[in-house]
């Protein structure tokens, strides 16, 4: 697939196929993405995989428990069909303060690998700034370790649904400097 198909043709999918996703796959693509760049090529990356089902349904909950009142018609039901969903954690002692840029780097990258092997993915946040309540849970669930830190969350799978179409604005650039009298 050209890299421009894989950069346009990735989407989020929140109901997957039961079909299984190997060790040996999911592997690769961990290999794949931590080619991403990071603060200082600290390399700070831990990723969590997840398939029991009991844990995937907690952190379904977690989620849930979490969500914002805008948010609360989007439950968090990708984790009842996801064959597996990998937290991506990242060591603080080696983010450079870079910590939530350096993961969410390696989660795009994991996406966009994901997606070129006929896999989806759906971004969720393990974080929450109002409320560190999520980060917590989600540290206690998987035992996470004090100097770790969960940025993101990828339940991932083969997709079991066709996203809706998505209108993709062209940019918004501003050539050198905005110009406060030219938008008023
Ligand atoms: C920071 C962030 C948080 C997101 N949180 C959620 C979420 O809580 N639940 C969800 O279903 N999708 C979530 N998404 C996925 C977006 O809804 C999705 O990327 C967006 O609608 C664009 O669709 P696309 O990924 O198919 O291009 C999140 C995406 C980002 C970048």
């Amino acid at each position: 697939m050209l890299f421009d198909e894989v950069i346009t043709g990735r989407r989020s999918a929140r109901r997957f196929r039961s079909a299984d996703v190997s060790d040996e796959l999911v592997d690769g693509l961990l290999r794949l993405a931590v080619n991403a760049p990071s603060s200082m090529n600290g390399q700070p990356w831990e990723f969590v995989v997840v398939r029991d089902r009991s844990k995937l349904a907690e952190l379904a909950a977690i989620k849930d428990r979490y969500c914002p009142p805008s948010k609360k018609n989007f439950p968090a039901t990708m984790f009842e069909t996801a064959p597996l969903a990998i937290v991506i954690c990242v060591d603080e002692s080696s983010s450079n303060e870079r910590g939530l840029e350096n993961a969410i780097f390696v989660t795009s990258y994991l996406m966009l690998a994901a997606y070129e092997r006929g896999l989806s993915t759906v971004y969720l946040s393990a974080q929450y700034h109002r409320d560190p309540g999520l980060c917590q849970d989600i540290r206690q669930l998987f035992r996470i370790p004090d100097h770790i830190s969960p940025v993101s969350i990828l339940p991932l799978g083969y997709p079991d649904e066709t996203p809706p179409e998505k209108i993709v604005r062209p940019p918004r650039v501003i050539r050198e400097e905005y110009n406060l009298e030219r938008s008023k």
